[in-house]
């Protein structure tokens, strides 16, 4: 089969659905510098688990992800360790907006941070914004974390600028409104949501921690889990939605336990069961699945096609999310017992069977850099 003309999904023997490889735009593997949350092996071993056969990795590492000798050291380690296909992003620091300009062929795309959330990484100045909006290349979207208002601010960036902004992880009523009217005016914006934010309202008691004499450090992850008003403004304009991103943001049950819990959820083995049981319950189409995990995707980011790529999917059956059976090395899920339906059983990479009946069976450096 071949997606090349109109990616879409194919119904073959037996209720198996095939579609072609998932895109994760936004995922954290934390190497270099915190491997025993994740390494570059066991989150694109997540990730072939969760039927995503290319991801772009974030540069909120130990040391950030700012110039040459920092984006060598994580693509040292992505070559060595990858499973599947990959990009790294490159960050804005206060003073980088030329380097990381001349990175940008080697890189995803550029990141900023423009509110608080995990790592150091982080530009308040709003000054400190022209440089990177007038240098990046405009082939590439600047990606920005951006909540509420900032995000207004990025957005107007974009239109001063005339470049596209492609706004992470989105949560609120109140932003995707906002991106909806802007694009309506000829700004060149898109955005991500991700599974937790569909699924999750707050307050959110994660299976586990009422045990553990705790509510609520489990669920810190930025942006907040939002209201329920929120996430039905998300399902009522998924039209706006261009991509479902995983934001996997792996921290280990010891770390979200802490009295100084760091915010982020692991989600790239979850996202696509999540995901199909939607689909069942016709909240969504497999056709919606297609565009906001692959084409959307790859069209934002410029990435190239996959030959030979596709996953299988045994539509009827059920299971229970398990944290034991995850790849993760981060060891909890916020979506532990949830019931789902709809099971990976293949991951076929660039013609070679990489993923079956929950075993990995490429080796370590099999994945490649699409910006190599
Ligand atoms: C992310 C992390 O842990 O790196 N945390 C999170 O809560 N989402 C950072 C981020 O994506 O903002
Ligand atoms: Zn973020
Ligand atoms: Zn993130």
């Amino acid at each position: 089969m071949d997606f090349k003309e109109s990616p879409q999904a194919t119904l073959f023997y037996l209720h198996m659905l095939k579609l072609p490889g998932l895109i994760d735009p936004h995922v954290h593997l934390r190497e270099p510098g915190a491997i025993h949350k994740e390494d570059w092996d066991s989150g694109t071993c997540a990730a072939l688990a969760g039927g995503f056969t290319m991801l772009l990795a974030m540069p909120n590492t130990q040391p950030p992800i700012l110039d040459g000798a920092s984006l060598e050291l994580a693509l040292l380690a992505a070559r060595g360790k990858a499973r599947c296909d990959y990009a790294q992003f490159v960050g804005a620091g206060a003073g980088n907006a030329d380097a990381a300009a001349r990175l940008a062929p080697k890189a995803a795309t550029l990141k900023m941070y423009l509110d608080q959330t995990y790592g150091e990484l982080r530009l308040d100045d709003m000054s400190l914004w022209h440089a990177h909006f007038e240098m990046y290349p405009r082939e590439f979207p600047i990606v920005v974390h951006a909540e509420g208002r900032n995000m207004a601010a990025a957005i107007l960036f974009a239109a001063i600028y005339d470049r596209p902004v492609h706004v992470a992880h989105i949560s609120l009523k109140e932003e995707i409104l906002l991106i909806k009217a802007a694009r309506q005016h000829g700004i060149k914006i898109t955005c991500e949501v991700t599974p937790h934010h569909l699924f999750l309202t707050t307050p959110f008691p994660v299976l586990g921690e009422k045990e553990a004499g705790r509510t609520s450090r489990r669920m810190e992850v930025r942006p907040r889990l939002a209201t329920q008003m929120d996430v039905d403004a998300l399902w009522n304009n998924l039209d706006v939605i261009d991509c479902f991103a995983t934001d996997h943001a792996p921290h280990t049950l010891a770390e979200k336990d802490s009295t100084n819990p760091p915010p982020g959820f692991p989600g790239l083995e979850t996202a696509l069961p999540l995901l199909l049981t939607a689909v069942d319950r016709r909240r969504l189409t497999v056709d919606d699945l297609i565009q906001k995990m692959v084409v959307n995707p790859r069209r934002i980011f410029g990435l190239p096609e996959q030959s030979e790529t596709w996953i299988e999917i045994d539509e009827d059956a059920k299971y229970t999310i398990k944290a034991a059976d995850l790849f993760t090395r981060c060891g909890w899920t916020p979506f532990e017992g949830w019931p789902v339906r709809g099971r990976l059983r293949r991951v076929v990479l660039r013609g070679v069977t990489a993923f079956e009946d929950g075993k990995i069976l490429v080796k370590k450096g099999f994945g490649r850099n699409v910006r190599g």
